[in-house]
């Protein structure tokens, strides 16, 4: 059973967490404060309050607000309050605020639908999408300005579509002071498996508009000892970058020689070649078949929706929708289509789930789901690309600048940069390619690791990426569940 405290959303954050947390925030402040007022202003048992006083802060300076009844004072000189802070009235009063809020997205909480409105209006400039990006937001408004936030929140914001505007509006009043990868399994104990991130921010203050400071990115902490992470792990970067990335995504720890082909304007993948996603039938157990369910494949269309990672380069087809679909569909408005001129064309499919990603051959006659599809003019260019988007390179941009979740869809793959190979690179893809998709077709369990490496040497030398970062986009798609 959900206890009450797990679905008010609280995970008590790890002791070793919360001092690290507490020196960052300390680091940041101006020593010109002598007596700051700090808020944590979903403080559950306390642990942020008690640890600053541990740390000499006056317990009267302190100020600790909770949603839930239950929760009382950390401290008796503490300044608590059981009040809701997004709904507190607080405007430009704190000189910090530390905590760990809520992660409760739109769907999993009912304080979105009880509070519809009052948060449309509070924030929905910026999206409302999580509990946590509410929090950050209205921790801003009640900062004073040269006031420091540090929270530990879930690290969807860093790349999700979905917060854009919150990327934006953290550029704009904000400067970023620094941007941690907590380590992975931080709340397994509560049995919370979310990745994290520790986001320290100063809030600007009036006429401080350049974006000329450094952030301060560390990549995926190995444990808890946060003082000293390996400095190939750690990466200074002015904020001004990050206007011209796109969607102002907040890639950490990605080598500038990488990141800068992703600095607007760029050629971007989309420009050069076409495709998307197809059919959605609404309802895949009525209108697909596996491949033992068939009696007669004449009536039966293969159909590639969502290769796993082993399935680079080609792999037969899983699943079949039968040939008369047109008619078929009829009664049921769920089944949609897009991209029809692209049916039954050979092409590239791509996996759309899981922290690989992978691209195959789209063989002629076949029809393909909601995950990426493309299309290149002719084979040539076909292989070409396959070599390209099974590259190592390419894992690692979409993984770690694009988008960090499992989900990939077509709209994150437009968006890679296109730098046009020489004609000798080309060729070595291609005829490397063209032989994975052979030899795979023949033996799904063919050894492709010689010609994978022709391959990604090619695509390094295509965007000038040095032995040097070579070795830490290897590092990286080694071990992508772990890092990421
Ligand atoms: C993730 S827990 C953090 C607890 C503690 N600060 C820690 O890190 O160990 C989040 C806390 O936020 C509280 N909370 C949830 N919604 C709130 C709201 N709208 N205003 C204030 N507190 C809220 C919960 O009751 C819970 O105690």
């Amino acid at each position: 059973m959900i206890s009450q405290k797990r679905m008010m959303g609280q995970y008590g954050t790890p002791q070793e967490t919360v001092n690290h947390m507490v020196h960052t925030l300390l680091s940041y402040l101006p020593v010109s404060i002598e007596r700051p007022k700090i808020l944590d202003p979903s403080t559950g048992d306390g642990i942020f309050t008690l640890t600053l006083i541990a740390e000499g802060i006056e317990p009267g300076l302190l100020y600790a607000y909770d949603i839930d009844p239950t929760v009382s004072t950390p401290h008796s000189d503490v300044n608590f309050m059981t009040t809701d802070f997004l709904k507190a009235d607080v405007y430009e009063e704190f000189d910090a605020i530390i905590g760990n809020p809520p992660y409760k997205s739109k769907r999993q909480s009912e304080y979105f639908l009880e509070n519809n409105k009052f948060i449309k209006k509070q924030f929905g400039s910026i999206g409302v999408h999580n509990l946590y990006s509410l929090f950050i937001h209205k921790g801003i408004q009640a900062l004073k300005p040269g006031g420091i936030l540090t929270m530990i929140v879930q690290d969807s914001f860093l790349t999700n579509v979905f917060y854009k505007n919150f990327r934006h509006y953290l550029l704009t009043q904000t400067q970023i002071k620094e941007i941690a990868l907590a380590p992975r399994r931080l709340f397994h104990k509560g049995k919370a498996d979310v990745r994290t991130a520790i986001l320290t921010l100063k809030k600007k203050e009036a006429g401080e508009d350049e974006n000329e400071s450094l952030m301060k990115l560390i990549d995926r902490l190995d444990n808890q000892f946060y003082e000293t992470p390996l400095a190939k792990n750690v990466q200074y970067l002015n904020q001004k970058h990050f206007e011209s990335l796109p969607g102002y995504n907040f890639a950490i720890n990605v080598p500038f020689e990488i990141l800068q082909h992703f600095q607007m304007p760029y050629q971007k993948f989309g420009d050069v070649i076409e495709g998307g996603t197809g059919i959605s039938t609404g309802n895949d157990r009525h209108f697909l078949r596996k491949y033992e369910q068939i009696d007669n494949f004449k009536e039966w269309i293969p159909f590639y929706k969502n290769g796993g990672v082993n399935d680079g380069w080609y792999y037969a087809p899983k699943y079949f929708i039968h040939n008369d679909w047109q008619t078929l569909k009829e009664g049921h408005p769920n089944f949609t289509i897009r991209n029809s001129a692209f049916f039954y064309r050979k092409g590239i499919t791509c996996s759309s789930m899981g922290v690989g990603f992978s691209a195959a051959y789209l063989p002629k006659n076949s029809l393909f789901g909601v995950n990426a599809n493309f299309f290149p003019e002719n084979e040539d260019d076909l292989f070409y690309f396959l070599g390209l988007l099974n590259s190592k390179l390419v894992t690692y941009m979409v993984r770690k600048v694009l988008n960090r979740t499992n989900m990939i869809t077509s709209g994150y793959i437009k968006k890679l940069p296109y730098a046009a190979p020489s004609s000798i690179n080309k060729e070595i893809v291609r005829a490397a390619s063209r032989s994975l998709v052979k030899e795979k077709k023949l033996n799904p369990h063919f050894n492709t690791g010689p010609l994978q490496r022709t391959i990604d040497e090619a695509i390094y030398d295509i965007y000038g990426i040095s032995k040097e970062n070579q070795s830490h986009v290897e590092e990286f798609c080694q071990d992508i569940l772990e890092r990421i």
